[in-house]
């Protein structure tokens, strides 16, 4: 009776055990350390950091070999000839077949000057305000940024003036200039502040993408502005998503701050991150705001915000990356 009872219980346990085994194979649980255990190791850390040759050699190659940035980053006449079928990152089975049409707007080819040695990748994050980084930005060689942020005067100290790559999510295009089909001028206009950058617009993501960034790449053509619009490979987004995701990011989507990080470490000789911190508190435990211009949260669940971030602080750790948390240094150490 006993031995029986007992033996029942054993296999309703092992098939427990077997359950629950199947539920973390699908449905894997992967510890994120709390925003406190983060803030912590960054303020462990400090400022100490150190150049490590060996792991930016080995990223640059991994993203090579996965991602190939130097040809795949953008949507070029090379790699992207007429009857090209270019699958949206964005969207189950949608596709576009390069036509006459879209063809003329590709770039001939990579247009960046590689090599490209020291690069600055800034972010949007509250954490920029009086960091006095604006020098220490505008330093750089190659100078990438998101979304379009604002330069104006009263930020320059903070986040520099100077741009190289900005992305434009086509949802900007539509909100902030009523889908070009009006203000075609003020878009123009307000564009400048970014010089002679290539605006990089993620055209074959989602659908209504696609039109939205055409139009901004015909109103800057037409009026003979500097900028160009670069459209994002689809398949580059794809490639660099998967290499992430292998790394323990789970996000549906990747941040486009994470992008212009791994465009980064596979093209440039060294990289700084700044402005990302996607944390309500900075390290001086003062509330900080979601963006050095505002405080309008994104959505929750698109990103993941501290899960990206932990992979950037492993980087910095490891010396293949630096992260500015803090304030800039007056004087530059030179390292
Ligand atoms: C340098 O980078 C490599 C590759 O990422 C890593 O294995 C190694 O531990 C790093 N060295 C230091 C001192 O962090
Ligand atoms: C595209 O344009 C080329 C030359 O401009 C022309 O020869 C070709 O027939 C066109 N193809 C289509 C599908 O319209
Ligand atoms: C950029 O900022 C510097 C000061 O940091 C200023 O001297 C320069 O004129 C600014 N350039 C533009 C194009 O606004
Ligand atoms: C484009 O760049 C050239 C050279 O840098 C400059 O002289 C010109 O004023 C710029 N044009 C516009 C529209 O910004």
């Amino acid at each position: 009776m006993f031995v029986r009872c007992y033996r029942g219980k054993l296999s309703v346990w092992a098939a427990l055990c077997v359950l629950v085994l199947c539920w973390f194979y699908i449905f894997p649980v992967y510890r994120i350390p709390r925003d406190k255990e983060i803030v912590e190791d960054v303020l462990r850390q400090g400022e100490q950091w150190q150049k490590n040759h060996t792991g930016i050699d080995l990223y640059r190659k991994l993203l090579s070999e996965c991602c190939d940035p130097r040809k795949m980053f953008a949507v070029t006449k090379e790699n992207s000839p007429i009857g090209k079928v270019l699958w949206y990152d964005g969207e189950f089975y949608h596709s576009h077949t390069v036509n006459n049409d879209t063809y003329p707007l590709f770039v001939p080819d990579n247009p960046l000057p590689l090599p490209l040695k020291k690069c600055a990748v800034v972010g949007n994050g509250g954490i920029l305000r009086n960091s006095k980084c604006g020098r220490d930005i505008d330093q750089a060689d190659f100078i990438m940024r998101c979304n379009l942020p604002p330069l104006s005067k009263e930020y320059v100290e903070d986040v520099g003036n100077r741009t190289h790559l900005v992305t434009a999510n086509p949802s900007i295009i539509e909100k902030r200039f009523q889908n070009l089909l009006l203000s075609r001028k003020d878009f123009v206009e307000k564009m400048k502040i970014y010089g002679s950058s290539h605006i990089y617009m993620p055209a074959f993501s989602m659908k209504p993408g696609t039109d939205l960034s055409m139009r901004a790449h015909y109103a800057l053509a037409d009026s003979s502005s500097n900028l160009t619009v670069l459209f994002a490979n689809p398949e580059f987004l794809r490639t660099v998503g998967k290499f992430w995701k292998a790394r323990g990011v789970h996000a549906k989507r990747l941040s486009t701050g994470l992008f212009l990080v791994s465009l980064a470490l596979g093209l440039c000789e060294e990289v700084t991150t700044y402005g990302f911190w996607p944390f309500s508190v900075g390290l001086d435990e003062q509330p900080v705001r979601h963006h050095y211009y505002d405080n309008i949260l994104p959505y929750k669940w698109f990103h993941a915000m501290p899960e990206e971030f932990v992979q950037l602080w492993h980087l910095h750790k490891s010396g293949v990356l630096r992260v500015r948390v803090g304030q800039c240094p007056h004087r530059r150490k030179e390292v």
